[in-house]
């Protein structure tokens, strides 16, 4: 009689676990016509469903999950007291939206931070022999702010024990309290040492890192500082990231810290700079091949584009996956917060894979698309040894939207080119949107001065933007996304990256490939329209 019930307990859970099953299918075929379909909406760049986002927060994989956690104020689309916005992916490309993770509590908003699975239990957490996720952030106590302190943002953490469906704060926050009352004292991302077998935090103070090392995660020790005298300090510092990467072609280690500023950016604004060095368990130290590209307020950029700011990469990424995975978010402090969506603001970067190379310029991080973003594409037009001078119009192409494609170009300029190649998209109220590569500068653009609305922020569409070219190969090699209201471009296998975004009052619907100031030849392009990745 035990038995049967038993069993008929279990066959009731199963047929309700296929109940669940079957709504989810139901739901990830739009019902909703309307669904993610609104003026500018991204139909494959992760958005939140409605309202304010900014960083991604707590970036990681955990039991088959990629988790993304955000800066998000679900009662406004303008910035407001934070919370953690959650999604999970089997493959950072289609998305699930879950209920709103970390609440502003007695101790402050919630600002951005990162999450780690504590898989030895250090930190005491966890239940039932299985690993907590354990989110690490900062809090922002605004009445602190507004009372005119100084030390009114610190590091707190919380704790998951049901894959990162709930949270708990830990009772003993703030684990670093602001003692040096340090105004922007924020960000933090912690990773587990292998070879010093602690925990790291990296955080933002004003104009420095300041790393921190723990057993656990609860009981923090200062262990150095970095930055004041090296890199870019146009602005603030914000959303550090530090981890080792391996030297593509050499398996040495090295390590690589992210450091998101604003303002101070190369075309304006906010960006993300990057130093390359070694970390002793204690010191984070530049590479001395390194030191030169940073020193007397230079900078080395991870992405030369205006729109790709507080990203960092995932943490728990399994050895035999073995990469660097990275997003960022899609916006620029200049105009984020008036930027003409109605319903929500802002998108994430695509996800990226970055790779340490040894270059000619010396140690560089190259990005590229995700390989998951490939499950997207449809059937692919494509060009072979075309001849290009003056514009050649490939609009119309069956089941190609230009609004909505990826793009693969390589193209042979001719010795001593003094071309302007691109691609520039339209639509038939005239604006038009270019990217490409002018051969008399050296230089890749982005020129969306003449593609859309720009009114709400006199920024925004100033003027073209520009990434030098780090490569001298006559081959130029494009790889660009275009999704509704953003372009992406990865040249020479990742080397020259730019992020921009724009808002034209219709869909761009016509595309051409341009050539002045002499003919280039297009030995090979493939264009893909890629299908919507349905957000849930
Ligand atoms: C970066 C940032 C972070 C901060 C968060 C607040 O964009 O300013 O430094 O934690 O946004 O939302």
């Amino acid at each position: 009689m035990k038995n049967l019930i038993a069993t008929l307990l279990c066959l009731s859970i199963f047929l309700s676990g296929c109940q669940e099953a079957i709504e989810k299918e139901d739901i990830s075929t739009p019902m909703d016509a309307n669904y993610y379909t609104e003026p500018h909406r991204p139909q494959f760049h992760f958005s939140p469903e409605k309202m304010w986002m900014n960083d991604p927060n707590g970036m990681v994989y955990y039991d088959g999950e990629y988790h993304l956690f955000y800066q998000y104020y679900p009662e406004s689309t303008v910035w407001g007291p934070m919370h953690w916005g959650h999604a999970v992916s089997k493959d950072m490309v289609h998305w699930e939206h879950l209920p709103i993770a970390l609440y502003p509590d007695s101790l402050g908003y919630i600002f951005s931070g990162s999450a780690v699975v504590d898989w030895n239990n250090t930190s005491g957490l966890g239940e039932n022999g299985q690993p907590p996720l354990i989110a690490i952030f900062t809090h922002h106590d605004a009445e602190a702010e507004k009372a005119g302190r100084n030390d009114f943002q610190y590091q707190s953490i919380a704790f998951s024990n049901d894959r990162g469906r709930t949270w708990t704060k830990y009772a003993g926050n703030p684990v670093i309290p602001n003692t040096e009352k340090i105004r922007d004292f924020r960000d933090p991302k912690v990773i587990w040492d292998e070879g010093s077998q602690q925990w790291v935090m990296a955080f933002a103070a004003q104009n420095h890192v300041k790393l921190w090392g723990s057993p656990d995660l609860k009981n923090w020790t200062h262990l150095s500082d970095f930055g004041r005298e090296w890199g870019s300090h146009g602005g603030v510092w914000e959303c550090p990231d530090l981890f080792p990467i391996t030297l593509s072609n050499s398996g040495e280690t090295k390590w690589v810290l992210l450091l998101s500023i604003n303002p101070g950016g190369p075309n304006g604004g906010s960006a993300t700079q990057y130093f390359v060095g070694d970390f002793d368990g204690n010191t984070f130290t530049l590479d001395p091949s390194f030191a030169s590209d940073v020193s007397g307020e230079k900078a080395v950029w991870l992405d030369w584009g205006p729109d790709d700011y507080a990203g960092v990469t995932w943490s728990d990424i399994p050895k035999s996956d073995g990469r660097r995975l990275f997003m960022g978010w899609m916006s620029n402090w200049d105009y984020a917060t008036v930027v003409p969506t109605d319903t929500w603001r802002s998108a994430m970067t695509l996800p990226r894979q970055l790779t340490l190379q040894n270059t000619a310029a010396g140690l560089r991080l190259f990005s590229e698309p995700v390989k998951e973003l490939e499950t997207l594409r449809g059937e692919s037009y494509n060009l072979e040894n075309q001849s290009i001078d003056g514009d050649y119009d490939w609009s119309g192409q069956p089941g190609i939207s230009p609004s909505q494609m990826e793009v693969l170009l390589e193209v042979e300029l001719p010795q001593g080119a003094q071309t302007d190649f691109g691609i520039a998209l339209s639509n038939s109220k005239g604006e038009e949107y270019r990217i490409g590569f002018d051969a008399a500068k050296n230089e890749f653009y982005s020129d969306r001065t003449k593609a859309g609305e720009s009114g709400f922020s006199e920024k925004f569409a100033a003027k073209r933007h520009t990434a030098p070219r780090s490569s001298d190969s006559q081959t130029l090699r494009l790889h660009l996304f275009f999704d509704v209201a953003s372009c992406e471009l990865f040249a020479d296998g990742g080397a020259s990256v730019m992020t921009e975004i724009f808002f034209p009052a219709e869909d761009f619907s016509k595309v051409k490939l341009y050539s002045t100031g002499g003919a280039v030849k297009i030995l090979k392009m493939k264009a893909y329209p890629l299908k919507r990745a349905v957000m849930r």
